[in-house]
Protein backbone atom coordinates (compact mmCIF):
# COMPACT_ATOMS: atom_id res chain seq x y z
CA UNK A 1 0.00 0.00 0.00
CA UNK A 2 1.10 3.20 -1.22
CA UNK A 3 0.44 6.97 -0.31
CA UNK A 4 -0.50 8.55 -3.32
CA UNK A 5 -1.62 12.00 -4.08
CA UNK A 6 -3.56 13.09 -7.15
CA UNK A 7 -3.09 16.30 -8.43
CA UNK A 8 -5.74 17.35 -10.44
CA UNK A 9 -8.14 14.46 -8.98
CA UNK A 10 -11.41 15.54 -9.96
CA UNK A 11 -10.81 16.05 -13.84
CA UNK A 12 -10.83 13.46 -16.63
CA UNK A 13 -7.98 11.54 -16.16
CA UNK A 14 -6.76 12.43 -12.21
CA UNK A 15 -10.87 10.81 -11.44
CA UNK A 16 -9.88 7.27 -13.51
CA UNK A 17 -6.71 7.40 -11.40
CA UNK A 18 -8.23 7.78 -8.21
CA UNK A 19 -10.08 4.88 -8.65
CA UNK A 20 -7.83 2.54 -10.11
CA UNK A 21 -5.51 3.45 -6.94
CA UNK A 22 -7.85 2.95 -4.29
CA UNK A 23 -8.98 -0.40 -6.47
CA UNK A 24 -4.93 -1.55 -6.29
CA UNK A 25 -5.39 -0.48 -2.17
CA UNK A 26 -3.24 2.10 -1.87
CA UNK A 27 -4.13 5.37 0.24
CA UNK A 28 -4.95 8.05 -2.00
CA UNK A 29 -5.70 12.07 -1.19
CA UNK A 30 -7.08 14.39 -4.00
CA UNK A 31 -5.63 18.00 -4.74
CA UNK A 32 -7.69 20.02 -7.37
CA UNK A 33 -9.44 23.45 -7.21
CA UNK A 34 -12.84 21.87 -8.43
CA UNK A 35 -15.79 21.94 -5.49
CA UNK A 36 -15.21 17.70 -4.71
CA UNK A 37 -18.19 15.38 -4.90
CA UNK A 38 -18.58 12.92 -2.31
CA UNK A 39 -15.87 10.50 -2.06
CA UNK A 40 -14.15 7.78 -0.99
CA UNK A 41 -10.47 9.76 -0.36
CA UNK A 42 -9.02 13.08 1.55
CA UNK A 43 -9.68 16.11 -0.71
CA UNK A 44 -7.65 19.17 -0.71
CA UNK A 45 -9.00 21.94 -2.76
CA UNK A 46 -6.34 24.29 -3.12
CA UNK A 47 -4.61 25.79 -6.55
CA UNK A 48 -1.24 24.89 -7.82
CA UNK A 49 -0.48 28.29 -8.80
CA UNK A 50 -0.24 29.44 -4.90
CA UNK A 51 1.82 28.71 -1.84
CA UNK A 52 -1.04 26.38 -0.81
CA UNK A 53 1.31 23.48 -2.37
CA UNK A 54 4.19 24.28 -0.33
CA UNK A 55 2.19 24.43 3.02
CA UNK A 56 0.23 20.90 2.05
CA UNK A 57 3.29 18.93 0.86
CA UNK A 58 4.71 20.44 4.29
CA UNK A 59 1.98 18.55 5.90
CA UNK A 60 1.06 15.40 4.14
CA UNK A 61 3.73 12.58 3.02
CA UNK A 62 3.34 10.70 -0.03
CA UNK A 63 5.29 8.12 -1.95
CA UNK A 64 4.14 9.02 -5.33
CA UNK A 65 2.75 12.36 -6.64
CA UNK A 66 0.74 12.24 -9.91
CA UNK A 67 -0.02 15.35 -11.94
CA UNK A 68 -2.79 15.14 -13.90
CA UNK A 69 -4.04 19.01 -13.15
CA UNK A 70 -3.06 21.65 -15.99
CA UNK A 71 -5.04 22.35 -18.97
CA UNK A 72 -6.04 19.90 -22.07
CA UNK A 73 -7.41 22.05 -24.80
CA UNK A 74 -5.35 22.66 -27.85
CA UNK A 75 -7.81 25.61 -29.26
CA UNK A 76 -7.64 27.61 -25.72
CA UNK A 77 -3.97 27.48 -25.90
CA UNK A 78 -4.31 29.21 -29.17
CA UNK A 79 -6.30 31.72 -27.58
CA UNK A 80 -4.85 31.84 -24.01
CA UNK A 81 -0.72 31.18 -24.36
CA UNK A 82 -0.36 32.61 -21.12
CA UNK A 83 -3.18 31.02 -19.14
CA UNK A 84 -2.13 27.66 -21.00
CA UNK A 85 1.68 28.36 -19.66
CA UNK A 86 0.39 28.67 -16.50
CA UNK A 87 -1.26 26.16 -16.45
CA UNK A 88 0.59 23.16 -17.85
CA UNK A 89 4.22 24.68 -17.18
CA UNK A 90 4.66 27.39 -14.04
CA UNK A 91 2.18 25.31 -11.78
CA UNK A 92 4.81 22.45 -12.58
CA UNK A 93 7.74 24.45 -10.89
CA UNK A 94 5.30 25.57 -8.14
CA UNK A 95 4.85 21.29 -7.67
CA UNK A 96 8.65 20.21 -8.03
CA UNK A 97 9.67 23.19 -5.84
CA UNK A 98 7.25 21.99 -2.96
CA UNK A 99 8.31 18.05 -3.79
CA UNK A 100 12.07 19.14 -3.35
CA UNK A 101 11.66 21.18 -0.54
CA UNK A 102 9.51 18.86 1.47
CA UNK A 103 9.00 15.20 -0.35
CA UNK A 104 12.64 14.71 -2.10
CA UNK A 105 11.54 10.56 -1.75
CA UNK A 106 8.76 10.96 -3.57
CA UNK A 107 8.52 9.56 -7.15
CA UNK A 108 6.29 12.28 -9.09
CA UNK A 109 4.76 11.14 -12.49
CA UNK A 110 4.18 13.93 -14.53
CA UNK A 111 1.23 14.18 -17.35
CA UNK A 112 2.79 15.74 -20.47
CA UNK A 113 1.47 15.26 -23.75
CA UNK A 114 1.80 14.00 -27.55
CA UNK A 115 1.00 17.39 -28.31
CA UNK A 116 5.12 17.65 -27.98
CA UNK A 117 5.61 15.94 -31.07
CA UNK A 118 3.87 18.41 -33.45
CA UNK A 119 3.27 16.32 -36.75
CA UNK A 120 6.14 13.22 -36.59
CA UNK A 121 7.82 13.00 -39.59
CA UNK A 122 7.85 8.87 -38.83
CA UNK A 123 5.18 6.90 -37.51
CA UNK A 124 4.76 4.93 -35.45
CA UNK A 125 6.55 7.37 -32.95
CA UNK A 126 9.02 6.77 -30.47
CA UNK A 127 9.78 8.64 -27.03
CA UNK A 128 13.18 9.55 -28.69
CA UNK A 129 11.62 11.52 -32.16
CA UNK A 130 12.60 15.17 -32.12
CA UNK A 131 10.16 17.77 -30.70
CA UNK A 132 8.52 20.15 -32.81
CA UNK A 133 5.30 21.28 -31.45
CA UNK A 134 2.22 22.84 -33.36
CA UNK A 135 0.68 24.98 -30.80
CA UNK A 136 1.26 26.76 -27.44
CA UNK A 137 -0.02 23.87 -26.02
CA UNK A 138 2.61 21.33 -27.11
CA UNK A 139 5.16 24.44 -26.38
CA UNK A 140 4.17 24.59 -22.96
CA UNK A 141 4.21 20.60 -22.13
CA UNK A 142 7.45 20.47 -23.21
CA UNK A 143 8.90 23.06 -21.72
CA UNK A 144 7.07 20.99 -18.07
CA UNK A 145 9.11 18.07 -19.19
CA UNK A 146 11.80 20.42 -19.14
CA UNK A 147 11.21 21.55 -15.57
CA UNK A 148 11.19 17.70 -14.52
CA UNK A 149 14.39 17.39 -16.17
CA UNK A 150 16.00 20.29 -14.28
CA UNK A 151 14.74 19.00 -11.28
CA UNK A 152 15.95 15.01 -11.83
CA UNK A 153 19.18 16.87 -12.90
CA UNK A 154 20.22 19.28 -10.14
CA UNK A 155 18.06 18.02 -7.84
CA UNK A 156 17.64 14.33 -7.91
CA UNK A 157 13.77 14.26 -7.83
CA UNK A 158 12.54 10.85 -8.72
CA UNK A 159 10.16 11.72 -11.90
CA UNK A 160 8.74 10.00 -15.04
CA UNK A 161 6.79 11.27 -17.85
CA UNK A 162 3.84 10.35 -19.84
CA UNK A 163 3.08 11.69 -23.26
CA UNK A 164 -0.68 9.95 -23.75
CA UNK A 165 -1.83 10.39 -27.31
CA UNK A 166 -5.90 10.45 -27.16
CA UNK A 167 -7.13 9.38 -24.06
CA UNK A 168 -11.00 8.70 -24.21
CA UNK A 169 -13.67 7.23 -22.04
CA UNK A 170 -16.36 8.06 -19.51
CA UNK A 171 -15.91 11.25 -17.86
CA UNK A 172 -14.74 13.21 -20.84
CA UNK A 173 -16.64 16.21 -21.87
CA UNK A 174 -14.41 17.44 -24.88
CA UNK A 175 -12.31 16.59 -28.22
CA UNK A 176 -13.56 14.17 -31.12
CA UNK A 177 -16.02 11.83 -28.77
CA UNK A 178 -17.67 14.78 -27.33
CA UNK A 179 -18.17 16.67 -29.82
CA UNK A 180 -19.39 14.40 -32.44
CA UNK A 181 -22.10 13.17 -29.53
CA UNK A 182 -23.22 16.46 -29.26
CA UNK A 183 -23.84 17.55 -33.01
CA UNK A 184 -25.32 13.66 -33.53
CA UNK A 185 -27.65 14.18 -30.70
CA UNK A 186 -28.76 17.40 -32.88
CA UNK A 187 -28.63 16.69 -36.19
CA UNK A 188 -28.84 13.96 -38.74
CA UNK A 189 -26.00 14.74 -41.00
CA UNK A 190 -22.60 15.99 -39.25
CA UNK A 191 -19.80 18.02 -40.63
CA UNK A 192 -16.82 17.52 -38.93
CA UNK A 193 -13.29 19.04 -39.03
CA UNK A 194 -10.42 17.77 -41.20
CA UNK A 195 -10.80 15.21 -44.47
CA UNK A 196 -11.49 11.88 -42.02
CA UNK A 197 -8.12 10.30 -43.10
CA UNK A 198 -6.14 11.75 -40.15
CA UNK A 199 -5.24 9.12 -37.89
CA UNK A 200 -5.41 9.20 -33.64
CA UNK A 201 -4.11 6.73 -31.43
CA UNK A 202 -6.94 6.30 -28.67
CA UNK A 203 -6.56 5.01 -24.99
CA UNK A 204 -9.17 3.48 -22.86
CA UNK A 205 -8.83 6.41 -19.72
CA UNK A 206 -8.45 3.11 -17.20
CA UNK A 207 -5.58 1.92 -18.75
CA UNK A 208 -4.06 5.80 -19.27
CA UNK A 209 -4.61 5.25 -15.57
CA UNK A 210 -3.28 2.19 -14.76
CA UNK A 211 -0.45 3.10 -16.81
CA UNK A 212 0.64 6.13 -14.38
CA UNK A 213 0.32 4.19 -11.66
CA UNK A 214 2.57 1.64 -13.03
CA UNK A 215 5.32 4.35 -13.71
CA UNK A 216 4.71 5.46 -10.25
CA UNK A 217 6.00 2.71 -8.71
CA UNK A 218 9.47 2.27 -10.45
CA UNK A 219 12.30 2.19 -8.40
CA UNK A 220 14.55 4.01 -10.87
CA UNK A 221 14.09 6.90 -12.88
CA UNK A 222 15.04 10.23 -14.00
CA UNK A 223 12.46 11.83 -16.10
CA UNK A 224 12.08 8.83 -18.19
CA UNK A 225 9.68 9.28 -21.09
CA UNK A 226 6.76 7.13 -21.93
CA UNK A 227 4.06 7.41 -24.75
CA UNK A 228 0.21 6.27 -23.56
CA UNK A 229 -1.39 4.99 -26.28
CA UNK A 230 -3.00 1.72 -27.52
CA UNK A 231 -0.51 1.19 -30.38
CA UNK A 232 -2.81 1.27 -32.98
CA UNK A 233 -3.85 3.96 -35.73
CA UNK A 234 -7.37 4.56 -36.27
CA UNK A 235 -8.42 7.09 -39.14
CA UNK A 236 -10.94 9.68 -37.73
CA UNK A 237 -13.37 8.09 -39.65
CA UNK A 238 -13.03 5.03 -38.37
CA UNK A 239 -13.70 6.36 -34.95
CA UNK A 240 -16.90 8.05 -35.77
CA UNK A 241 -18.50 5.70 -37.50
CA UNK A 242 -17.70 3.82 -34.68
CA UNK A 243 -19.09 5.67 -32.21
CA UNK A 244 -22.38 5.88 -34.09
CA UNK A 245 -22.36 2.26 -34.41
CA UNK A 246 -21.31 1.66 -30.78
CA UNK A 247 -24.46 4.49 -29.84
CA UNK A 248 -26.78 2.64 -31.96
CA UNK A 249 -27.54 5.77 -34.15
CA UNK A 250 -27.42 6.18 -37.89
CA UNK A 251 -26.01 9.51 -38.97
CA UNK A 252 -24.74 10.92 -42.05
CA UNK A 253 -20.96 12.01 -41.28
CA UNK A 254 -18.98 14.65 -43.74
CA UNK A 255 -15.44 16.53 -43.42
CA UNK A 256 -14.96 20.21 -44.12
CA UNK A 257 -11.52 19.23 -45.32
CA UNK A 258 -10.06 22.32 -43.18
CA UNK A 259 -6.91 21.73 -40.96
CA UNK A 260 -7.71 22.86 -37.42
CA UNK A 261 -4.78 25.26 -36.07
CA UNK A 262 -2.78 23.28 -33.71
CA UNK A 263 -4.07 19.82 -33.99
CA UNK A 264 -1.78 17.08 -35.72
CA UNK A 265 -2.95 15.12 -38.78
CA UNK A 266 -1.56 11.76 -38.15
CA UNK A 267 -0.38 9.66 -35.22
CA UNK A 268 0.74 6.68 -33.56
CA UNK A 269 2.71 5.84 -30.87
CA UNK A 270 5.70 3.25 -30.42
CA UNK A 271 4.76 1.88 -26.80
CA UNK A 272 7.44 -0.90 -26.48
CA UNK A 273 8.90 1.55 -23.82
CA UNK A 274 5.47 1.25 -21.58
CA UNK A 275 5.45 -2.30 -22.79
CA UNK A 276 9.37 -2.69 -21.23
CA UNK A 277 8.05 -1.66 -17.86
CA UNK A 278 4.97 -4.44 -17.41
CA UNK A 279 2.20 -2.04 -19.37
CA UNK A 280 -0.36 -3.95 -21.61
CA UNK A 281 -3.22 -1.37 -22.79
CA UNK A 282 -6.08 -4.40 -22.35
CA UNK A 283 -9.30 -2.27 -23.39
CA UNK A 284 -10.06 -2.73 -27.42
CA UNK A 285 -11.05 -0.10 -29.69
CA UNK A 286 -14.32 -1.71 -29.50
CA UNK A 287 -14.78 -2.26 -26.18
CA UNK A 288 -13.65 1.12 -25.16
CA UNK A 289 -16.14 2.63 -27.54
CA UNK A 290 -19.18 0.47 -26.20
CA UNK A 291 -18.38 1.47 -22.77
CA UNK A 292 -17.61 5.61 -23.98
CA UNK A 293 -21.10 4.94 -25.35
CA UNK A 294 -23.05 3.58 -22.56
CA UNK A 295 -21.83 6.71 -20.55
CA UNK A 296 -22.97 9.39 -23.36
CA UNK A 297 -26.39 7.55 -23.64
CA UNK A 298 -26.54 7.19 -19.62
CA UNK A 299 -26.05 11.51 -19.66
CA UNK A 300 -28.84 12.36 -22.36
CA UNK A 301 -31.46 9.96 -20.54
CA UNK A 302 -30.44 11.97 -17.26
CA UNK A 303 -30.99 15.21 -18.83
N1 LIG B 1 -7.54 13.90 -22.15
C1 LIG B 1 -6.57 13.64 -23.03
O1 LIG B 1 -6.81 13.03 -24.09
C2 LIG B 1 -5.15 14.07 -22.74
C3 LIG B 1 -4.15 13.73 -23.67
C4 LIG B 1 -2.84 14.12 -23.40
C5 LIG B 1 -2.54 14.81 -22.25
N2 LIG B 1 -3.52 15.13 -21.37
C6 LIG B 1 -3.14 15.90 -20.16
O2 LIG B 1 -3.62 15.21 -19.02
C7 LIG B 1 -3.93 16.14 -17.98
C8 LIG B 1 -5.34 15.87 -17.52
O3 LIG B 1 -6.21 15.97 -18.63
P1 LIG B 1 -7.78 15.83 -18.45
O4 LIG B 1 -8.32 15.51 -19.79
O5 LIG B 1 -8.07 14.95 -17.30
O6 LIG B 1 -8.15 17.35 -18.10
P2 LIG B 1 -9.30 17.91 -17.14
O7 LIG B 1 -9.49 19.34 -17.53
O8 LIG B 1 -10.49 17.02 -17.15
O9 LIG B 1 -8.64 17.84 -15.69
C9 LIG B 1 -7.72 18.78 -15.23
C10 LIG B 1 -7.99 19.03 -13.75
O10 LIG B 1 -7.00 19.96 -13.28
C11 LIG B 1 -7.64 20.85 -12.40
N3 LIG B 1 -6.89 22.11 -12.30
C12 LIG B 1 -6.75 23.05 -13.26
N4 LIG B 1 -6.04 24.08 -12.80
C13 LIG B 1 -5.71 23.79 -11.52
C14 LIG B 1 -4.99 24.47 -10.51
N5 LIG B 1 -4.46 25.70 -10.72
N6 LIG B 1 -4.86 23.88 -9.31
C15 LIG B 1 -5.39 22.66 -9.07
N7 LIG B 1 -6.08 21.97 -9.99
C16 LIG B 1 -6.24 22.52 -11.20
C17 LIG B 1 -9.03 21.07 -13.00
O11 LIG B 1 -9.95 21.58 -12.05
C18 LIG B 1 -9.37 19.67 -13.50
O12 LIG B 1 -10.10 18.94 -12.54
C19 LIG B 1 -3.75 17.54 -18.59
O13 LIG B 1 -2.49 18.04 -18.21
C20 LIG B 1 -3.78 17.28 -20.09
O14 LIG B 1 -3.00 18.22 -20.78
C21 LIG B 1 -4.83 14.78 -21.59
Amino acid sequence: MKHILVLGSEGFIGRHVVTAAIQQGHHVYGVDIADKMPAAYNYEKLSLLSADIDLFLSAHPFDIIINCAGSGNVGFSVQHPLTDFDLNTRSVVFILEAVRKHQPAATYVHVSSAAVYGNPHTLPVTETAQLQPVSPYGYHKWMSEMVCREYAALYGLRSAIARPFSVYGPGLQKQLLWDLFQKASRQQEIVLWGTGEETRDFIFVEDAANALLRMGTLETGTSTVYNLAYGQPVTVRHAAGLLMESLGWNRTIHFNGEVKEGDPRFWQADISAIRAIGFEPSVSLVEGFKLTAAWLLSLKESQ
